[in-house]
């Protein structure tokens, strides 16, 4: 009895402490030590910073110092105050988001933005077990995403051909809590197709962010499911798009189609309107509230094209 029980809190305590890891897929509440978060200064969207908390450790700011241990036990979402000689700055503790790692981590490449990323995921119909593959992992902002999309139980093969980004990666994946789901390994896509596994059990997708997609989609045709197996393929010019469209047509892709994505951002501004009566003899003031178009400088990041395969 002793013994049975015994394995049973064993089983719960693994069960408890592999919950309690941190993941970017498992949103938790409560800031536990080691965790990944992002602190956003002063309400600014784009004033981050990724920091792991580690109570042994504080950094300064440009507006105060932050001391890790007193952040862990907080709520994500809370507001914390600098007390030192800026009493006016503050920061949020958030929970880190495959959103907030593509806009906050370190480029070993360049890498794809959110607009992107979440046409890509939806045009994928990528959901919860899908199988994919992915060539180049390159900085990994699209595999976190794809992570997230896929997970609990689905599988990402990322691949890239330098060891260092795909190391690099893997440890990312590692601290972000998705290294069951996702994982790069290293080749040469070009010379040696996707990883051999992914032809006896096929995948649902395939994405190819690299120089010469054109080249790879012979070795996607070796991966893909056969009902509407999905590819998505990322070209900064138009050439690269009319190559790989040629090849998707040659090796007999169906709905092939070529996206720009053109973000175009407006603000909410306001104005004061004054306003006569109609003899003039009485004016009054009112505001009114109007869009305008922000200046942006990312307008255009490149070409999505999507195809669909049927063997
Ligand atoms: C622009 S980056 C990919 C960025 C990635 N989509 C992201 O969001 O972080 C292109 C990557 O493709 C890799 N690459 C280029 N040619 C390759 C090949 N033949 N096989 C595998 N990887 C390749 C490069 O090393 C580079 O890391």
């Amino acid at each position: 009895m002793d013994v049975e029980m015994c394995a049973n809190s064993d089983e719960l305590y693994e069960q408890k402490t592999e919950l309690e890891q941190f993941s970017i897929i498992r949103p938790k509440q409560i800031a536990k030590e080691f965790d990944c978060a992002i602190l956003n200064f002063s309400g600014d969207f784009s004033d981050n910073k990724y920091v792991t908390l580690d109570p042994r450790k504080s950094i300064q700011t440009k507006y105060g110092m932050v001391v890790f241990k007193n952040l862990i036990g907080k709520e994500y979402g809370s507001k914390h105050m600098f007390m030192s000689h800026n009493s006016k700055g503050f920061f949020y503790l958030l929970h880190l988001t495959p959103e907030l790692w593509t806009s906050n981590l370190n480029h070993r490449t360049q890498i794809l933005y959110s607009m992107d990323i979440s046409m890509i995921v939806f045009e994928l119909d990528l959901m919860s077990g899908s199988r994919v593959i992915e060539t180049g992992t390159g900085s990994g902002s699209l595999s976190h995403s794809i992570g997230r999309a896929i997970a609990p139980n689905g599988r990402l093969i990322t691949h890239d051909y330098s060891i260092e980004r795909v190391n690099a990666a893997n440890e990312d994946f590692r601290r972000h809590g998705i290294d069951s789901i996702v994982e790069s390994s290293q080749r040469n896509v070009l010379l040696d197709g996707f990883a051999p596994e992914c032809k006896e059990q096929k995948v649902d997708a395939v994405f190819l962010d690299l120089p010469e997609p054109w080249s790879a989609v012979k070795h996607a045709v070796e991966v893909l499911k056969t009902d509407n197996g999905r590819i998505a393929c990322f070209c900064p010019c138009i050439e690269q798009v009319q190559r790989t469209c040629s090849e998707l047509r040659m090796l007999k892709f169906q709905h092939i189609e070529t996206r720009e994505f053109v973000l175009r951002p407006y603000s909410l501004n306001s104005d004061t309107i004054a306003s006569y009566a109609d003899d003039l003899s009485e004016k009054t003031s009112y505001k009114q509230s109007y869009l305008k178009r922000k200046n942006y400088k990312y307008t255009h990041t490149g070409y999505l094209t999507f195809a669909s395969y049927f063997g």
